[in-house]
């Protein structure tokens, strides 16, 4: 198989993408002329192999009611076992066809309307989204600001769990915006508390494949039986392999009771039928998908230190946030002193770029921007001459 040619320029314009084709709808943008980084999905075809098995499944031509089989499942935990050195039975998983809508799902399950779920802003925007729209509360945990990265405030965390005794904590790890990866030891504290208070910790580990080279994943499930009442997995092919709008997800609920309820949840609202084709790519994925990965992850590390480099030397009011994984940059914009729509106004007008807006993310996101590494270098080039422009 040739080798992936991640520089490659791939117009995606006209193709639906809510990144390239749909600024004026989600960011009210109507000018033209803007460099798409923001939503998270990357400008990259997925492997050859998953566009060959997604070519013969078409060619086979009949797309009647699926389920998801075996080999989908086998893929998945062998998945699993290979890169993340983690042992999972085929009866903890469950299928859905995103982590979004999965989430939602379980708040309604997991917690009564007028009840807080827990997150660690600056939080991923569609986090406060369900949690809201469900008539649920959004409870923000602080993460603390360090020069070694994003930390978790135990202190807060254990009085907000005091306080509010709230059903759910929803994680994020490795956590958007911010790329932090929670070793074990911060897993552990932050499960310690939770139990204490009898609130279950749902963590989406969406990114857990994308990993910089001195970055380590560590999943929930990696801490042992013992916590397995309180935890739920969400985990996808979907963001690994740019498979978002095929639209697969995985819950993995080791709880035998837990893991009904969320089944019969699918059930109630009929989301127990699948798309075949999501089935089909995200199997061939997870069985040839590893080399295609490794290079991945290695374009990924050299595009985050040209970056890096760049903005050191041509936009030196911007800070870059340490990540450990993911292929986001957390931009500390703060040195500028400016208001967030002021800064938004001069990165349409002088930047030409469409970033995501700190301030989505809650108020730890103010005078922060979202900017998506994951894109032929060419763009990372234009955004920086872009950036270098904000100030002149
Ligand atoms: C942390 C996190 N969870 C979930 C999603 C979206 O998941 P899905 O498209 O499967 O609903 C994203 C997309 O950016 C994300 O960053």
């Amino acid at each position: 198989m040739e080798s992936p040619d991640f520089n490659q320029i791939i117009d995606r314009h006209n193709t639906g993408s809510v990144k390239w084709d749909f600024l004026d709808r989600y960011l009210h943008l109507n000018e033209t002329d803007l460099l798409p980084m923001w939503v998270s999905d990357f400008d990259f075809q997925c492997p050859k192999e998953v566009l060959q098995a997604l070519s013969s499944r078409i060619d086979h031509g009949i797309f009647g009611y699926s389920e998801r089989d075996d080999l989908y499942y086998q893929a998945a935990m062998d998945w699993f076992s290979r890169r993340h050195k983690l042992t999972l039975h085929r009866d903890w998983f469950t299928s859905i066809e995103g982590v979004i809508p999965g989430l939602a799902l379980l708040i309604q399950m997991l917690s009564k309307p007028g009840e807080g779920v827990i997150v660690q802003g600056p939080y991923y925007s569609s986090f406060a989204k369900i949690i809201t729209m469900n008539s649920r509360a959004v409870i923000e945990n602080p993460l603390l600001e360090s020069s070694e990265g994003y930390k978790i405030d135990y202190d807060h965390l254990e009085r907000i769990l005091e306080q509010h005794r709230p059903p759910l904590l929803l994680l994020c790890n490795p956590h958007n915006p911010t790329g932090r990866c929670w070793d074990r030891d911060e897993l552990l504290q932050l499960l310690i508390l939770c139990k204490r208070y009898g609130t279950t910790v749902i963590s989406d580990e969406i990114w857990a494949d994308l990993i910089l080279p001195w970055g380590k994943f560590t999943s929930i499930l990696h801490l042992g039986s013992e916590w397995h009442s309180h935890v739920i997995t969400a985990t996808s092919a979907s963001k690994t392999f740019g498979l978002a709008s095929l639209r697969i997800a995985n819950f993995i609920i080791p709880d035998p009771t837990l893991r009904q309820a969320f089944n019969d949840r699918l059930n109630a609202h009929g989301l127990d039928v699948f798309n075949s084709l999501s089935m089909t790519a995200a199997t061939a994925a997870y069985q040839y998908g590893d080399t295609w990965l490794d290079k991945l992850q290695d374009y990924l590390a050299e595009n985050r230190d040209w970056f890096e480099q760049a903005l050191a030397s041509s936009v030196p009011w911007c800070r870059m946030t340490k990540a450990e994984g993911t292929y986001l940059a957390w931009l500390d914009c703060r040195n500028l002193g400016l208001d967030d729509n002021t800064l938004q106004q001069l990165l349409i007008q002088k930047a030409k770029i469409a970033v995501s807006m700190g301030y989505s993310f809650g108020d730890r996101g103010k005078g922060f921007i979202r900017i998506n590494l994951g894109c032929p270098r060419q763009y990372l080039k234009e955004a920086i001459s872009g950036l270098a422009q904000l100030t002149t």
